[in-house]
């Protein structure tokens, strides 16, 4: 089954070609990381008019290097939502437009869901071996832990109270007067750490068995201690404070990973996923400390890409063929998330 996956939730105009579910025969990624740079973070707008020059190329050239044609696709999936409304318009419409006009079915896919199935991309892992499953999103909007039966079954059991963790690495990062996105740049400043231990920070949600996080408390820390120590123009100690930051921001995932792998011991192992999931140390914490197998994307389906898209659209339409039109269904923003979760649950 090739299924053409579709992305533009943020700030990348992604497509992919994925052979039956895993097999990523093309990945395209147009970022507009220099566009939004000078902003420190994503202008909606903007995102939305870039998403529109880009969108047609992005799909062709991830056609031309699957060497395939759009007639060789089986179905085209489409991040519908969480993302930027106008941003995520540019996609959903086009994704609309071919699918009507080429006669293909039509699959609407959640941005934070499919991210979980980055993990699972160019491995050749059977679901039986890997299910259930805790699976982690750290990333510039979400922080969901979940419980999976299946790729395609969610039950939500932790998420942030405020800030994301790449969000507030993003935050803490400008404070520090380094440039948007954050996480990079704070995990290659901590490597420089001469004293690791030389900030004190604090542990936010300290209560052991609570499922849920929370970093605008570390953020607020940040903010104070990257003032009072002078750090912005001192290397040696913006260095040491990069490195407490890191290890106290991705403490918290490790603490709480910990404690789900306890509350739900069928799970067989552990899939890490979102931006954070490129952070090397985390990579090394989670492995020292938790005892479920972690399975880590490869590094270009950590942050934003369409093979997860994709991938997860084809787990989707195996369960499910009905993705026809008319396309009745519409996008939506992370403010909308709420409701549409609150509906797809409604009987
Ligand atoms: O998944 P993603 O590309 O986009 C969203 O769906 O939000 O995640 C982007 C986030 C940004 O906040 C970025 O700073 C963070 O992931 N990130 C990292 C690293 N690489 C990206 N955070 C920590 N360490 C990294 N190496
Ligand atoms: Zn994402």
């Amino acid at each position: 089954m090739i299924i053409l996956g579709i992305e533009s939730s943020c700030d990348e105009t992604a497509a992919a070609v994925v052979r039956d579910g895993w097999e990523v025969l093309s990945s395209e990624v147009a970022s507009q990381i220099s566009i939004h740079e000078e902003f420190g973070g994503v202008v909606p707008e903007i995102a939305a008019r870039a998403h529109l020059q880009n969108i047609e190329p992005v799909v062709k050239l991830a056609l031309t290097k699957a060497d395939m044609q759009i007639a060789d696709v089986d179905a085209i999936a489409v991040t519908q939502g969480p993302g930027l409304i106008g941003a995520l318009l540019v996609g959903v419409s086009y994704a609309k437009g071919l699918a009507l006009g080429t006669n293909k079915p039509l699959i609407p896919v959640d941005h934070v869901h499919a991210h979980i199935y980055g993990a699972l991309l160019d491995t050749k892992y059977k679901h039986s071996e890997i299910f259930p499953s805790i699976g982690l999103v750290a990333s510039g909007g979400h922080t969901n832990l979940y419980f999976m039966n299946s790729p395609t079954e969610f039950e939500l059991i932790a998420w942030s109270d405020d800030d994301a963790c790449g969000e507030c690495f993003d935050k803490v990062a400008k404070l520090m007067g380094f440039s948007y996105p954050g996480g990079p740049a704070i995990e290659k400043m901590a490597k420089q750490a001469s004293d690791p231990d030389a900030y004190p920070m604090p542990t936010p949600v300290e209560q052991k068995n609570k499922l849920r996080f929370s970093y605008s408390g570390l953020k607020t820390h940040m903010s104070i201690n990257i003032k009072k120590a002078n750090a912005v123009d001192d290397e040696n100690k913006k260095a040491n404070l990069c490195s407490a930051f890191q290890d106290a921001a991705l403490g918290q995932l490790v603490r709480k990973i910990a404690v789900a792998a306890e509350k739900y011991p069928r799970a067989n192992s552990l899939l890490i996923a979102g931006g954070v999931a490129a952070n090397q140390r985390f990579r090394d914490l989670l492995s020292t400390h938790v005892k479920l197998k972690p399975i880590f994307p490869k590094l270009p389906y950590c942050s934003d890409n369409a093979a997860m898209i994709a991938g997860f659209g084809s787990a989707l339409f195996q369960n499910h063929q009905d993705y026809k039109a008319p396309f009745s269904w519409d996008a939506y923003s992370r403010y909308d998330y709420g409701a549409v979760l609150a509906k797809a649950n409604t009987p």
